[in-house]
């Protein structure tokens, strides 16, 4: 999507530029608040108002201190994160997301939403993969284009991040990340370049890390030469926040504003040290001047200024229908992994007495992670959206089965209790009693929660990750699940070998008990409604649809990054996998995983027939191109209706060259009525086939055979069929 700046627009930023002193642009190209640049009073110039972040818009903080500023109009519509999106394999979702996002941010009187966040999951030990999409690329480009869409539609930037090859939280500020340029044009830009190229995205946020020695936020080969001369990206590009260490090569650098975490606003390298460097001559203002261009063609997109300023959207948050599109979008995430003897769905007329165990089935996850923390209006948790799906005649059981030391899993005392505490005596407790406390509690909660396993016919166990794992500044040691879980789910299975495990994470976790459980549903933080979908999901009001968009494998050990490359190193990660990443590489090695990339599935069945491949040449832009078109029927076989996403992958054989065994290149989730069959049509183009050469510095075409499989998963291929290039 290009975004064309008019005749008109451009003469105003001229004038606007030449009426500007040294002082003022250099207020506008810096913090001034933690989220906010200066703005220009006498020139109708306002300040550019930003927000975290990619799970609603962040509560209000002080202009000068990292301090919320606890008022009560800051409470907002709490949406599933962007792996949960990703899990939804639905284009409209994302798109749909985007729109309350942004209309959110718009509401709360944001320029910017700093979202959404798209590095490639590399490990499954990053902190912040619950933030990002998926460890494809294709998938990250097909959801994040509609989703920025969708955001812009109100008049606010999405400001995508973090760029680039940010993908640990180890060290992430002065971390070096070695990577090759095929891995770069093949894995970590193509998120990107979609968001320029075809999102038409109006910002974009440099990374905390260093790329090839060069820190991201500055770096002239990132941002000058791939951002500006080959994507001719002409947004506004953002440091992250603390991420710029160089007052020249800031301002020799694409960037435009810079953010920091301290509160010395002046002190930041583009603010007063910048302005002395121009005056006495040694940078030129002209650096300058190109920024606050970038800023100003932002601030008429958004109609900050110019001719439509007066007709600007207003936005609003909390609204009805926000709620509604986030539970749709929640429902659509959750994923079936696993559902022998057809134990799900649940039947709720039937269930009159239920146990529910675990911590995360009451938890409450909106506030944590780090700057995707945010105030929501409400969260309903597992259990909430259980009960309130069942009803008062149906007994649920709540037992929390094991403890998070630290955090007090008694409720809060009242005044009532307090008055009655002289009766007790007071005493401080030394360690060891507090760890003997602490073991004395897990034994009570295990007890419990085995007693009621034992008693239950329906025992639903909600465990998985909190923020205290799924964190920004922090990678996972491992992907154990904490608080004793597995012994804990090893147990309950023990005594009751039906019970069905809820995960809710943002990052996959080592599943040791996976094939006893017969039946394993995978959330990630769903928002303000995931408890409710999940509720849904169990009890088959929902029927799930949601794929994975990483593969879950059984241990970090055999991820790529870990063996091949190096991860969570302080000083320099290598990226020595390359484009070995995810499935590309655990299908390419046959990697014995617990779920492979893509997987899913459904109440219903559904049957894949009829596969046509055909080349045609079709005119786009008064060209004629050569395309593959792929088709293939689907129907619906079970009595339920339900959703399917099909999936296509390209399979270069014999290829000369160091390739994946194959790749996603395109999908589409498909609604079908019992009984109904579609026909679905893929096409392709030439880049589907292509892989970037290092010595010609290009993307091309290796002339041999390529097999296009379709199919349910990368490893559920249900129709192939091959075509010579
Ligand atoms: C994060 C960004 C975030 C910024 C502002 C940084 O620490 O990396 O993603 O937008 O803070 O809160």
């Amino acid at each position: 999507m290009e975004i064309k700046t008019t005749m008109r627009e451009l003469k105003l930023i001229e004038e606007l530029l030449k009426q500007l002193t040294l002082e003022e642009k250099i207020g506008m190209i810096h913090g001034a608040g933690l989220f906010r640049t200066e703005g220009v009073e006498r020139l109708d110039i306002p300040p550019v108002y930003m927000s975290d972040g990619p799970m609603g818009v962040r509560a209000e903080f002080a202009d000068n201190e990292w301090r919320s500023v606890g008022t009560t109009e800051d409470f907002v519509s709490y949406m599933p994160c962007n792996s949960a999106i990703a899990a939804t394999w639905n284009t409209e979702i994302a798109e749909r997301a985007g729109e309350v996002l942004g209309e959110e941010a718009r509401g709360r009187g944001k320029d910017v939403i700093l979202a959404p966040g798209i590095n490639i999951k590399r490990s499954p030990l990053c902190g912040r993969n619950f933030e990002y999409m998926s460890e494809d690329p294709r998938l990250v480009e097909e959801l994040v284009v509609p989703m920025i869409q969708g955001i812009q539609k109100y008049d606010v930037a999405a400001c995508v991040k973090h760029f680039a090859a940010n993908s640990q939280e180890t060290e992430r500020l002065w971390v070096d990340t070695i990577v090759d340029r095929r891995t770069l044009e093949e894995i970590y830009f193509p998120g990107f370049k979609a968001a320029v190229e075809k999102g038409g995205v109006f910002s974009l946020m440099g990374a905390y890390n260093l790329l090839n020695g060069e820190h991201c936020c500055t770096s002239k080969s990132l941002l000058n030469q791939v951002l500006r001369e080959e994507w001719n990206f002409d947004g506004m590009i953002v440091s992250d926040w603390g991420g710029v260490h160089d007052t020249k090569l800031a301002a020799e650098s694409a960037l435009d504003i810079e953010m920091d975490v301290t509160y010395a606003f002046d002190k930041h390298n583009m603010a007063q040290p910048l302005l002395e460097k121009i005056q006495s001559g040694e940078i030129s203002e002209e650096c300058v001047d190109e920024k606050v261009r970038n800023i100003l063609r932002m601030m008429l997109r958004l109609n900050m200024i110019g001719e439509n300023k007066e007709h600007r959207c207003r936005g609003a948050y909390n609204t009805e229908e926000h709620r509604r599109s986030l539970l749709n979008a929640a429902r659509e995430s959750v994923i079936l992994l696993k559902n022998e003897e057809g134990l799900l769905p649940l039947d709720e007329e039937k269930t009159k007495k239920i146990a529910v165990i675990g911590q995360n089935a009451a938890a409450i996850h909106s506030n944590g992670g780090g700057s995707a923390e945010i105030k929501a209006l409400y969260e309903i948790s597992p259990l909430m959206g259980i009960k309130k799906l069942l009803g008062g005649n149906t007994k649920v059981c709540y037992a929390p089965g094991y403890v998070i030391p630290g955090k007090d899993n008694k409720s809060d005392i009242n005044w009532q209790a307090d008055s009655t505490k002289h009766l007790e005596e007071e005493k401080t407790q030394t360690v060891e009693e507090q760890n003997s406390m602490q073991t004395k509690q897990e034994e009570e909660y295990r007890e419990e929660a085995l007693r009621l396993a034992s008693e239950c016919d329906t025992v639903i166990f909600v465990g998985g990750l909190n923020h205290d794992y799924d964190l920004e500044g922090q990678d996972r040691a491992d992907m154990k699940l904490p608080y004793g879980q597995d012994k804990l789910l090893e147990a309950l299975l023990e005594v009751n070998p039906n019970v069905i495990t809820v995960i809710y994470a943002g990052s996959p976790v080592e599943m040791p008990w996976a094939d006893k459980a017969k039946a394993i549903v995978w959330s990630y933080y769903a928002g303000m409604e995931g408890g409710t979908a999940i509720a849904e999901v169990l009890f088959g009001r929902v029927n799930p649809s949601g794929k994975l968009a990483e593969t879950l494998i059984q241990e970090s050990s055999q991820c790529p990054a870990h063996t091949i490359g190096t991860y969570a190193k302080k000083d320099k990660v290598e990226y020595k996998e390359g484009v070995m990443v995810g499935y590309r590489y655990y299908d390419t090695q046959n990697t014995p995983v617990h779920f492979c990339f893509g997987h899913g599935l459904s109440y219903t069945a559904f049957e894949y027939t009829d596969m046509e491949v055909s080349l045609l040449n079709i005119k786009r832009e008064d060209k004629i191109r050569k395309a593959v078109c792929v088709v293939c029927n689907l129907k619906n076989i079970g009595d339920r209706e339900g959703a399917e996403v099909v999936q296509l992958y390209v399979k270069p054989i014999n290829s000369q060259h160091n390739r994946p065994m194959h790749e996603l290149k395109a999908f589409k989730k498909v609604f079908l009525k019992p009984q109904e069959k579609k026909r679905v049509e893929f096409m392709l183009d030439s880049r589907d086939f292509t892989y970037y050469d290092m010595g010609r510095q290009k993307f091309v075409i290796e002339a041999c055979e390529y097999e296009i499989e379709i199919g349910a998963s990368s490893r559920d291929i249900r129709l192939c069929k091959s075509i010579i290039l």
